[in-house]
């Protein structure tokens, strides 16, 4: 099919690879299918919409599985640009040059297949111009980002039980500022399948961009709301597209309505029931991390070459230790970047020099990873400054050891990255947002075993701290009350957490 596809695809603009469109071409045909054999859908020609066609690989897709389907397809394509012509397609299809969010029909679509542009307010000029046209049309939060947008208006052109089956990138899944188009997609749509797609399925399009397949029916406003009381299939994140076809043991029946028990309506997708069960007990029962130790991000100098120095020793009097993202270690580091205390003058030099949370400077505190796959937490010395990634403070210092411990177990790992944020930025208000469990009788031994790693890893970097390390996994496992088949999940979660977010 190579051939007859345009040389865009090649050039790099992230066109849907083959083998997913022909999964999603065909799980869309298959739902259609059992709907029409329960007399849910209204014809025998089944009018078709993918609003941004581009080189139109889900038509061909379409046009393919139609020889072998009972439907006939009646097709519409649109698309802003000019250039996107599917080559090798003459049979009677509507092709449209025109921009989706102004494209005005009466008619109803029984299927809107797509893989719309995603694009945020911030990366996108056309919301910056159009921002106000979107607002009106699709209210405030269409403007988030271009594929919200789209799903709106995909959302108004469906027929009642009508299937919308798009690819999105995975972002909205979990972050907090997506919350209220979770509770659009919750409120208008039956759940069929949510599918965590490959990882790289962009990556040779220099696009790298994690993204998840939505398959969902439209309500039919007449039926009544028990339409939620089925469960859809949830599947972890693939490792090939091939495995579209054998999900494997990571694929999990889920009702939807558990997501509207979620912290911030998070859908918890590739979870069996029993851990998302245990996750939204742990949210609705125990206070917060930012309930009991404050912080947050610290100075950003604007112009890091001329306020840091990058050193071994100190530069001299006046300059102390920088901490920011400790990079994947645990327990202890040592920065090797410099900052003058006096932030004060260094602020009066530049005005892009910013000073945050000023009353925690000095302090000792807890250096969080901000970047990264892997989530993990630092004791900072005090008499030292921190940068912009999350960094936390109490006045008591065993209880910042007894909170490093926690930050550094699997459990927290797992919370943080399986369940309250896919993505590779943790911002300090995740971190305080974690369920917190004080344990008065096993405190003590938390804080000596921290104690012990984070002083055999000053006297030697290289201190092997994994037998005291596992002790602190178990201790939490016990307070945080994980059984034997949650902890299986973390460890699996954990051990392949590169391939899994
Ligand atoms: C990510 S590509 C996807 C192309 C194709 N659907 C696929 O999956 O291979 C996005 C397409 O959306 C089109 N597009 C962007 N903004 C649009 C708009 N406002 N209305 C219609 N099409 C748009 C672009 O021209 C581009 O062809």
């Amino acid at each position: 099919m190579n051939d007859i596809l345009s040389s865009n695809r090649q050039n790099g603009v992230y066109y849907t690879p083959e083998l997913t469109a022909k999964y999603m071409v065909e799980k869309s045909l298959t739902y259609l299918s059992i709907l029409d054999q329960n007399n849910m859908v209204d014809t025998k020609v089944l009018r078709i919409l993918d609003p941004c066609y581009g080189d139109g690989i889900f038509i061909l897709e379409l046009l393919k599985q139609a020889k072998i389907s009972k439907f006939k397809l009646a097709i519409t394509g649109i698309d802003i640009q000019e250039n996107t012509q599917p080559q090798g397609i003459c049979s009677d299809i509507i092709l449209i040059k025109t921009d989706f969010l102004e494209y005005e029909s009466k008619k109803k679509f029984n299927l809107i297949i797509c893989n719309p542009p995603y694009k945020s307010k911030r990366q996108s000029k056309y919301i910056k111009e159009k921002r106000k046209y979107i607002e009106k049309n699709y209210g405030k939060i269409a403007v988030l980002n271009l594929y919200v947008a789209f799903t709106i208006k995909a959302t108004r052109l469906l027929d009642e039980n009508g299937i919308l089956c798009f690819i999105l990138q995975d972002n909205f899944l979990t972050k907090r500022r997506y919350l209220e188009f979770r509770k659009f997609l919750l409120q208008h749509f039956i759940f069929k399948d949510v599918i965590l797609p490959p990882q790289n399925l962009f990556h040779g399009t220099n696009a790298d961009v994690k993204t998840v397949i939505l398959i969902l029916q439209k309500r039919n406003k007449n039926a009544n709301m028990d339409q939620t009381h089925h469960n859809f299939n949830s599947v972890d994140r693939l490792q090939h597209q091939e495995d579209y076809w054998q999900y494997g043991s990571r694929r999990f029946k889920i009702n939807q309505s558990l997501f509207n028990n979620t912290p911030d309506l998070k859908f918890f997708i590739g979870h069996p029931i029993f851990a998302i069960e245990f996750i939204i007990d742990l949210y609705n029962n125990n206070i917060k991390i930012g309930d009991i130790y404050g912080g947050g991000t610290g100075i950003s100098t604007g112009n890091d070459k001329y306020f840091l120095k990058k050193m071994t020793n100190s530069p001299g009097n006046g300059w102390i230790r920088f901490y920011r993202n400790p990079g994947g270690k645990q327990y202890y580091y040592l920065p090797k970047e410099w900052i003058e205390s006096d932030v004060d003058k260094s602020h009066s030099q530049s005005r892009n020099y910013i000073i945050r949370n000023r009353e925690f400077f000095y302090k000792e505190g807890i250096t969080c990873s901000s970047m990264g796959v892997e989530f993990s937490a630092c004791y900072m010395e005090s008499n030292s400054l921190f940068g912009i990634n999350p960094t936390l403070f109490h006045e008591n210092h065993d209880m910042l050891l007894y909170l490093l411990g926690f930050l550094n177990t699997k459990l927290a790992t797992y919370i943080l990255r399986g369940f309250i944020n896919r993505s590779n930025m943790v911002t300090a208000s995740y971190i305080k947002g974690l369920p917190f469990i004080m344990n008065n009788n096993k405190f003590i031994e938390v804080v000596s075993l921290v104690t012990r790693i984070i002083k055999g890893l000053q006297s030697d970097l290289n201190y092997n701290y994994n037998e005291l390390s596992d002790n602190l996994d178990k201790i939490f496992y016990e307070i945080y009350g994980v059984t034997d088949e949650i902890k299986n999940e973390i460890e699996y979660f954990t051990d392949n957490i590169r391939s899994k977010i």
